[in-house]
């Protein structure tokens, strides 16, 4: 199968389907702090943070979807757009398209142009270092978009499913731990909406990584995506079966949260708005992220996303204000109140 004739499946799916898990995040059970007397100007009230010593607008990252086909690079502009008017960070999309098509380079280079202040993320899945990449390949991708960070994805379910998908992860946290020294940025582990459970925290820990996005279920479920893609009525009642798979983002937070305390903990998968970015700061993410949110509104333009990230920047100032918290230093401090 054609990467690229894939990365255009995906996109098509995503805006057509419904690929939503049979699971919510688990944020739903707690309530953002509300103090009556905040003590506090909401003037004074500011969103802005750093990520990697670069100030942005606010803790929101939009997560790694797509690029390397001509619909898809269409998207990439607009929500780099997007994002350096807003200064918020974004991730590409798996830059694997790349290293089969490198025609295709000036496109990616054309995402950091588009977005020259932000902290922008490289990202290929973890499993193609089983399966022939090479350090100065995974050089290659950071270098085409002058990344802040690679992102490398974890996602055995959605491999398992997928036509000739790619399976064996057999080894994989040494080759990680192996190419850490190697890489001029940081580098970030994440899920693609099925969560990170603590032993594999743990695994990731002691392999070197420093930050973990758990992006766990509750949001877009990539065992419906991939359904959506398979002939065979046998394979798609077997993705069928995992609908409500994963640890919900919640629950991943606090597991991961406890094994390494020491991890940076980003937080994905299912958040829809301000408040669910609030809420996961609260259970100790320093940055909430969001891809199917984002999508439909990257169409036409950067405009409805701007928009989107307006009031999302509102909502959370509005937390914090009623949490008494002019800071995001501040906010973090802050408990949330769980429900059940
Ligand atoms: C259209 C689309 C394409 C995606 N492609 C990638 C990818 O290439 N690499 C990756 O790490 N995650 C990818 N993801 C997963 C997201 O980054 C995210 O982890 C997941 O969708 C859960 O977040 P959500 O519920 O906000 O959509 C993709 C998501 C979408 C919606």
């Amino acid at each position: 199968m054609d990467i690229q004739r894939r990365k255009d499946d995906h996109i098509r799916i995503n805006l057509e389907e419904d690929v939503r898990s049979a699971l919510t995040t688990g944020l739903e059970r707690y309530q953002l702090p509300h103090e009556a007397l905040p003590e506090l100007n909401l003037m004074d009230v500011e969103t802005q943070t750093t990520v990697f010593q670069k100030k942005v607008g606010m803790p929101l990252l939009i997560s790694s979807m797509t690029g390397g086909t001509d619909a898809t690079d269409r998207i990439n502009a607009h929500l780099a757009e997007a994002a350096q008017t807003k200064k918020v960070a974004m991730g590409v999309g798996s830059e694997r398209v790349l290293l089969e098509h490198p025609e295709r380079t000036a496109q990616f280079r054309n995402i950091r142009k588009r977005a020259p202040d932000i902290p922008l993320f490289a990202n290929l899945g973890a499993v193609q270092l089983n399966y022939g990449v090479k350090k100065d390949d995974v050089l290659r991708i950071i270098d085409a978009i002058e990344a802040d960070g690679l992102i490398l994805h974890l996602n055995p379910l959605q491999e398992a499913l997928q036509e000739g998908g790619n399976t064996d992860f057999s080894g994989l946290s040494s080759k990680i731990s192996k190419l850490i020294p190697a890489l001029p940025v940081p580098l970030i582990v994440k899920e693609v909406g099925w969560g990170i459970a603590p032993k594999t925290a743990r695994l990731l820990y002691d392999a070197g990584v420093r930050v973990i996005d758990v992006a766990g279920a509750g949001g877009t479920s990539w065992s419906e995506v991939e359904k959506h893609r398979l002939w065979d009525e046998k394979k798609q009642k077997l993705a069928s079966s995992f609908v409500g798979w994963g640890i919900p983002t919640a629950l991943s937070i606090e597991l991961v949260k406890k094994e390494v305390p020491e991890a940076t903990l980003w937080a994905s998968g299912g958040l829809t708005n301000g408040l669910d970015v609030a809420k996961v700061l609260l259970l100790g993410a320093s940055m909430g992220g969001m891809a199917g949110r984002l999508l439909s509104a990257a169409q036409d333009g950067p405009e409805k996303i701007i928009d989107l990230l307006d009031l999302m920047q509102e909502e959370l100032r509005l937390a914090m204000f009623l949490a008494g918290a002019r800071t995001i230093a501040e906010f973090q401090t802050k408990s949330l109140i769980r429900l059940v």
